[in-house]
């Protein structure tokens, strides 16, 4: 039987780290889960409920009481709270302005990794986020630091909010990508770095296909 391994994928906002794990997940007949959508999710119903996003206790307190399940499905990852689909809810530009804050809680981190460990426990994963090579899947076989120049970021993640009809202006999303990258790298609850035994792959002059490519060409060789 060939092997199922475990890939991560980390990087900053707007790398491209979903749609090319996405695309290496499909190709693999791997399980794709994407983390930044539970610190949405969580970021969502905290909005939701007026809890106040500086406190990490009533976000606990309100966390453990919430049922947040990930479905892979043919469209992609769906994302459910209480049983409530919130798939495109949680990309609106109040909770991408605020997941930041939530993400930084400790306590809430501890949490959301402990699910993590467990859905990629039995490999035949390809995992993103900010801290999976780092902390979530250490011993992961595989592991990936995507990065893209802002500029290139923030023109994604036009084209991906027109598409979704959410309005954005290009130097607005600079802004908001830059600020992002600040807080995500420099918290101090498992910060955005590379590992040390991670492949850097600058996606800024690469195709969606390219990146593709040459992560599914690493895993080959992983699984061989
Ligand atoms: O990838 P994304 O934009 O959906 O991530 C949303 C936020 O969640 C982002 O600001 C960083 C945070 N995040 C994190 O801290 N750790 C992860 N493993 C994934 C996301």
């Amino acid at each position: 039987m060939v092997k199922k391994i475990q890939i991560a994928i980390d990087g900053p906002a707007g790398a491209g780290k979903s749609t090319i794990a996405k695309i290496v997940a499909e190709n693999l007949g791997y399980t794709y889960i994407d983390t930044g959508a539970m610190y949405r999710a969580v970021t969502y119903k905290a909005l939701n409920q007026n809890i106040e996003l500086s406190d990490a206790d009533s976000l606990e307190a309100m966390l453990l009481k919430t049922n947040i399940v990930l479905k892979p499905s043919s469209k992609g990852q769906l994302v459910f709270v209480d049983g409530e689909d919130v798939t495109q809810l949680i990309r609106s530009n109040e909770v991408t302005a605020n997941v930041s804050q939530v993400a930084a809680h400790a306590n809430i981190r501890e949490i959301l990794v402990a699910k993590q460990q467990q859905l990629a426990a039995n490999g035949g994963i390809v995992m993103d986020g900010r801290d999976i090579a780092t902390h979530v899947l250490k011993d992961a076989e595989l592991k990936i630091f995507m990065s893209a120049s802002v500029e290139e970021r923030a023109k994604r993640r036009f084209i991906d909010n027109e598409k979704r009809g959410i309005p954005s202006t290009i130097e607005k999303l600079k802004e908001e990508i830059a600020l992002r990258d600040k807080l995500d790298s420099e918290r101090e609850a498992s910060p955005l770095i590379q590992a040390e035994d991670a492949i850097y792959l600058d996606t800024t002059a690469l195709s969606i296909e390219e990146a593709a490519n040459e992560i599914l060409t690493l895993a080959k060789q992983k699984v061989e």
